[in-house]
């Protein structure tokens, strides 16, 4: 390991088991150096698989509902308490949507499902960047990322109100990103990742199969989460100091692929 996070100090929103993007961004921080606090839902927190990642990261665990102010509040005024300063990175690694649960197709939404997927997918980051803005939480020069996927730009069949959230959520990165940084050089910036066999992602109907067609169209395959935990470590770092308002593909060449000729030979040979 490179020490590349050593001294500095974070908040890891969004761990819920081993399978978590989160879950292994948190371990590969540790490995470089970080401390941090992990932070989920009380439903999440009951399941208990977070204890197991906050002994063998040595981080405290701290309930919050991403949605809720006064849970914001007490996530940073405590976690600047344990940490003892203030916050050099976040990373915010929440998706929800009640519609994709309830397998309620695009045209068929229920809309107060909908609000829900944009509060908890989207305007929470806003949420948490605005809480730290006031409680002046956040070190000059740190840096925030939020996980995004590309059914922000493009349409998949069953991503209904997700899709919209990304959108969203990728405008909040920028405009966020803007302000922030002529306030205190922080930079926020989003990484758009390949399917990942996660809780979240295989709550996506035809997910197996999505994955196996991801694979296929991208050169370098779909980018695991591990990779995915290396990538926001690098961003966390001082490496990318002027990297901002970004959404930053790690998807091994997907997002640029018209087609490949693997996928083209299911249609007969080239
Ligand atoms: P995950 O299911 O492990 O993580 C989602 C997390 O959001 C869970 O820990 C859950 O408890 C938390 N969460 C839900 N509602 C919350 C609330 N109200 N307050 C606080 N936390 C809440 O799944 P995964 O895949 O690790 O998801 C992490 C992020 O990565 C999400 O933003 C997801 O959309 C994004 N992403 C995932 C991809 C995938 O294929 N799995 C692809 C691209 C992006």
């Amino acid at each position: 390991m490179y020490n590349l996070l050593k001294g500095k100090r974070g908040i890891i929103f969004g761990a819920l088991n081993s399978n978590s993007i989160a879950w292994k961004v948190a371990e590969r921080a540790h490995q470089e150096g970080a401390t941090f606090t992990l932070t989920n839902t009380a439903l999440a927190l009951r399941l208990g698989e977070l204890n197991a990642l906050s002994e063998s990261t040595n981080s405290k665990i701290i309930e919050a509902d991403v949605t809720v102010m006064e849970d914001l509040h007490n996530l940073f005024t405590q976690t600047q308490e344990i940490l003892g300063g203030k916050i050099d990175f976040i990373l915010h690694s929440v998706g929800m949507s009640p519609n994709i649960r309830k397998n309620r197709p695009y045209m068929e939404m229920d809309y107060n499902f909908y609000q829900k997927t944009l509060d908890i997918s989207a305007l929470s980051l806003h949420k948490v960047l605005h809480t730290a803005y006031k409680l002046d939480a956040l070190n000059d020069e740190a840096s925030v990322i939020a996980l995004t996927y590309i059914a922000a730009q493009r349409t998949f069949p069953d991503y209904t109100d997700m899709a919209e959230a990304k959108a969203m959520l990728e405008s909040i990165v920028r405009s966020s990103g803007f302000h922030l940084g002529n306030h205190k050089k922080v930079r926020v910036n989003s990484i758009s990742q390949s399917p990942t066999a996660t809780t979240a992602g295989n709550g996506v109907s035809g997910f197996d199969a999505f994955i196996d067609y991801a694979e296929q169209m991208s050169p370098l395959g779909n980018a695991s989460a591990d990779e995915c935990a290396d990538y926001c470590v690098v961003m966390f770092s001082d490496l990318t100091k002027k990297v901002t308002m970004q959404n930053l593909f790690h998807d091994g060449g997907f997002s640029n692929t018209g087609v490949s000729k693997t996928v083209m030979n299911k249609f007969g040979e080239l």
